[in-house]
C-alpha cells in the first residue's frame, strides 16, 4: 500500500541524505537560511507544491473530495510527501488550507474549488458568536497529520506548519468567497470598524493557538499567509491588518521556531512589514529581492520570488531566470528560493524538477567562488 511505500521511502531517503552530508553541513539548509546562517546551497521549496499539477495528487483527489483529504491524516501526510519525494525539496509544507481552522470557530465552510462561506459575516452579533477553539478539539486531524509527518519526513526536509493571516481570513469570512477586489470585505472595515477589529482579534488569537499547536506537534517552522495584504494601502494596512499579525508573532516568539510572514503584493508595505518580528519575509515577484533586502535589513531573511509563469518557459530561459533570482538575492546568507506565489495548476512537473536541481547546483557554484 502507499503507506508502506512512503514510510520505506522516507527512511531510505534519510539514510542517503545523512551519508552525503559532511559533519560541517549537518543541519537543515532551510532552517539555517531562515535563521540567517550560511548554507551549502540555497534551500528551495514551492508555494502550493502539493496539488493538482501533480498526477499522483490528482489520483488521490479522484477518490476523495478536498475537505475529506484535509481531514484524513494519512492521506494529508501522503500528499504532503509527494512533492518532496519527487523533487527533493528542502522543506515540506503541511497539506491543509488556510480556511480549515475557521470551521472550529463555528463557520460552515465548503470548497468550490476555493473556499465558500455559507453565511458571510456582516454584523457585530455574528462576530460575537464566534468561538476561539482549542486546536486539539477543533482540528485534531491537522495535529495528527503533523505528528505523522514529523516522524516520517527526512531531517533534510523539515515541516512548515501554516495559517492564514487575520486580514486574509477576514476577507473570505466577510466576502463569503474569493473575489478580485474583496470590496464587501474591505467596505466592512470602514462601515463597521468595531466589529472588524474584534473579528481580526479573534482570528489572531485562534491562528496563534493553531500555529502553536502545530509547533508542539512537530512543525519545525511556521508560515503566515497574507494573500490579500496588497489590497490595502499602507495606512489601512497599518491600521487594520498589521497589528493582528504582530500580535500573532509576539505570541509565537517564545516557541523558538522560525516564523515566516508572506504579505502578498506587499511592495508598498515592506517598510511596515520590517517591524513584524518575523524571521523571514516572503516576497512576491513584483519586488526585486535586492530591493526587499535593502528595505528589510540584514537581520531578516527573504523567501521568493520567481514568477510562477516562468515555469512555462523553455528550460534555458527558466535556468537564466532562476540564476537571475539567485543573483538578486546576493551572496549574504538568508535567502530561501521559492516562487513569488503559488504554482499554477497547468505546470509541467518536469519543469519543477529542473528548477529544484538548478537552484541547488547554481547556488553551490556561486558559493565556491
Ligand atoms: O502545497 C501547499 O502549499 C500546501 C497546501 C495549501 C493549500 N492551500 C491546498 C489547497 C496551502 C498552503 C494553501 C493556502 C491557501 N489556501 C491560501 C494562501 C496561499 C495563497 O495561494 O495565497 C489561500 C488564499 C487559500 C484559499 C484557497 N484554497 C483557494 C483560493 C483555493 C482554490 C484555488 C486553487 O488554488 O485551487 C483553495 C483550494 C485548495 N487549497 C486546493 C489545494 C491543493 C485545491 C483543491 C483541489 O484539489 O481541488
Amino acid at each position: 500500500m502507499w503507506r508502506d511505500h512512503f514510510l520505506g521511502w522516507s527512511r531510505d531517503h534519510e539514510r542517503e541524505k545523512t551519508r552525503s552530508l559532511s559533519t560541517s553541513e549537518v543541519g537543515s539548509p532551510f532552517l539555517n537560511a531562515c535563521r540567517g546562517k550560511s548554507v551549502p546551497h540555497t534551500p528551495v521549496w514551492i508555494m502550493r507544491q502539493a496539488g493538482r499539477y501533480l498526477p499522483e495528487y490528482r489520483k488521490i483527489r479522484a477518490e476523495v473530495d478536498f475537505l475529506t483529504l484535509t481531514k484524513t491524516p494519512e492521506l494529508a501526510a501522503e500528499v504532503t510527501l509527494q512533492p518532496v519525494r519527487r523533487f527533493g525539496m528542502d522543506a515540506a509544507i503541511l497539506f491543509s488550507d488556510i480556511m480549515t481552522p475557521v470551521e472550529g470557530m463555528g463557520v460552515a465552510l465548503e470548497f468550490n474549488p476555493g473556499p465558500v462561506i455559507q453565511t458571510p459575516i456582516r454584523s457585530l452579533a455574528q462576530v460575537d458568536r464566534l468561538r476561539i477553539p482549542n486546536p486539539e478539539e477543533g482540528v485534531p486531524f491537522v495535529l495528527e497529520t503533523v505528528r505523522i509527518l514529523s516522524r516520517e519526513l527526512p531531517s533534510s526536509a523539515p515541516l512548515i506548519g501554516f495559517s492564514g493571516a487575520p486580514f486574509t481570513l477576514f476577507c473570505y469570512l466577510v466576502q463569503g468567497q474569493g473575489s478580485k477586489t474583496f470590496a464587501e470585505a474591505k467596505g466592512f472595515l470602514f462601515a463597521e470598524p468595531e466589529a472588524s477589529h474584534l473579528l481580526l482579534e479573534k482570528l489572531a488569537q485562534t491562528m496563534a493557538c493553531y500555529l502553536e499547536a502545530q509547533a508542539r506537534a512537530g512543525a519545525k517552522a511556521l508560515m503566515i499567509f497574507d494573500s490579500w495584504a496588497g489590497l490595502l494601502g499602507p495606512e489601512h494596512y497599518a491600521k487594520f491588518a498589521f497589528p493582528a499579525v504582530q500580535r500573532m508573532i509576539e505570541t509565537l516568539r517564545p516557541l523558538d521556531v522560525p516564523l515566516i510572514y508572506f504579505p502578498n503584493q506587499g511592495a508598498s508595505l515592506l517598510e511596515i512589514v520590517r517591524d513584524s518580528g518575523a524571521d523571514v519575509i516572503g516576497v512576491d515577484w513584483r519586488v526585486p529581492l535586492s530591493r526587499a533586502r535593502a528595505i528589510l535589513g540584514e537581520k531578516i531573511a527573504v523567501q521568493g520570488n520567481l514568477d510562477p509563469t516562468v515555469l512555462f518557459a523553455p528550460r534555458d530561459e527558466l535556468g537564466r531566470q532562476v540564476d537571475g533570482i539567485l543573483r538578486e538575492a546576493g551572496t549574504a546568507p538568508g535567502h530561501i528560493f521559492n516562487l513569488g506565489h503559488g504554482i499554477e495548476r497547468t505546470t509541467d512537473p518536469d519543469a519543477v524538477a529542473f528548477l529544484v536541481d538548478r537552484v541547488h547546483e547554481a547556488s553551490k557554484v556561486r558559493r565556491s567562488f
